[in-house]
């Protein structure tokens, strides 16, 4: 198994083949296929949402591989599809990925000889316990006899557990991305519904989920900043937790749903959408300061946690941008079992999912 993140060199072309888009975060796996509508143009087919056990998987690590594979076998069923063929991701933290320069018109063979050796210097372990991959990306812009291509080096027992994971739930998984790339082609899909569709502008692209919220600055398809930091809607469940004396999965529910109790707007929620608020300004302020850019134009909200009623508005006041939730479904054509709203409505929280999902239809 390799690392994929060109498709091309899965073992057999994807595009020919039904593809499931398989997220495994630390709180849920989640699951978006996509079908060829005519043209080459996606249509939304199947979703699911299946949570998991709490600690199941930590730190993009799956410690209960079990657990995990209970959950997406549970999940695959829900879909109600009968393909098997899965996208995973790998997380980013666990890639290295470089950019080397090598002659132009090797062949094959050569090249991954040659990509082995460079690999060697810039990989800090032994390269039996990575997976290598590599993709031309074109011509060198410094010399026109060399080609500049991208090398991806991922840990083994990161994509190993991943497979394992997948199998056990009697998955076939044909290609294996990096989180980031995924999330790139489903933001392409969102940044299409910005005004001129971003082009020229700052874009905060931001993901808060569990445990993590990661702020991506971007112009056109630039990558200016990244940071990481330990904020989620986790914070919010463990504060219900306390404040009702609920267990784990009574106070997720009591968050999803409409009937909390009197006080749980000023008392839990505000605070907390306050502080999600005030931890994007503060990325935006990094952000500033390590940089010549002093403004953002829109912030683009996804991940799970984003859903919490307020978020926006609370967002958008302390920043001067256009604040949006993602939604990379927006225009695509919706197979009449899915319903529109729900999915508008789960669509922050399935970038992952539904970047993954798209490789069927890459070149
Ligand atoms: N409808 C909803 N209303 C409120 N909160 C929600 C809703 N749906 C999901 N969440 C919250 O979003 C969080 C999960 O988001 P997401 O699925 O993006 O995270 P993740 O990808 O599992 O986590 P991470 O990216 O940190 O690994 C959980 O805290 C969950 O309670
Ligand atoms: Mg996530």
């Amino acid at each position: 198994m390799q690392i994929d993140f060109s498709a091309l060199k899965a073992v057999f072309n994807p595009k020919l083949r039904p593809l499931i888009g398989v997220d495994v975060s630390s709180t849920s796996v989640k699951m978006v296929e996509l079908v060829d509508a005519g043209h080459g143009e996606p249509r939304v087919e199947r979703y699911a949402i299946e949570l998991l056990p709490r600690d199941a998987v930590v730190d993009g690590n799956m410690a209960a591989l079990e657990a995990v594979a209970e959950a997406v076998r549970r999940c695959w069923k829900r879909m109600g599809t009968s393909t098997r063929f899965v996208a995973m991701a790998v997380p980013t933290s666990a890639v290295i990925t470089k950019k080397i320069i090598l002659p132009a018109g090797l062949r094959e063979q050569e090249m991954e000889i040659q990509v082995e050796s460079e690999a060697n210097q810039y990989i800090p372990f032994a390269l039996d316990e990575v997976n290598l991959d590599f993709q031309v990306i074109g011509p060198s812009p410094s010399s026109p006899d060399d080609v500049e291509v991208l090398l991806a080096a991922s840990r083994k027992e990161r994509v190993d557990d991943r497979v394992v994971v997948a199998e056990l739930a009697e998955l076939k998984p044909v290609v294996m991305d990096v989180e980031a790339f995924a999330i790139q082609s489903a933001y392409e899909l969102v940044a299409k519904q910005l005004p001129q569709e971003g082009k020229g502008q700052i874009v905060a692209l931001v993901d808060v989920g569990a445990v993590a919220t990661k702020v991506t600055l971007l112009k056109d398809d630039q990558q200016l900043y990244v940071r990481e930091q330990a904020f989620g809607g986790t914070q919010l469940t463990d504060e219900i937790m306390r404040a009702y004396g609920l267990g784990a999965e009574e106070a997720e529910s009591l968050k999803r749903s409409g009937t909390p109790p009197d006080n749980y707007e000023a008392e839990v929620l505000h605070p907390f959408v306050e502080n999600m608020a005030q931890e994007v300004a503060r990325a935006l302020q990094f952000f500033f300061t390590s940089s010549s850019y002093g403004e953002v134009h829109h912030i683009v909200m996804a991940g799970g946690a984003v859903l919490v009623p307020g978020v926006v508005d609370a967002i958008r006041a302390r920043t001067n941008a256009n604040v949006l939730l993602a939604d990379p479904f927006a225009g695509m054509a919706i197979a009449p079992r899915i319903r529109a709203r729900q999915l508008a409505a789960d669509a922050p929280a399935l970038m992952l999912a539904c970047g993954l999902a798209l490789r069927k239809f890459d070149q």
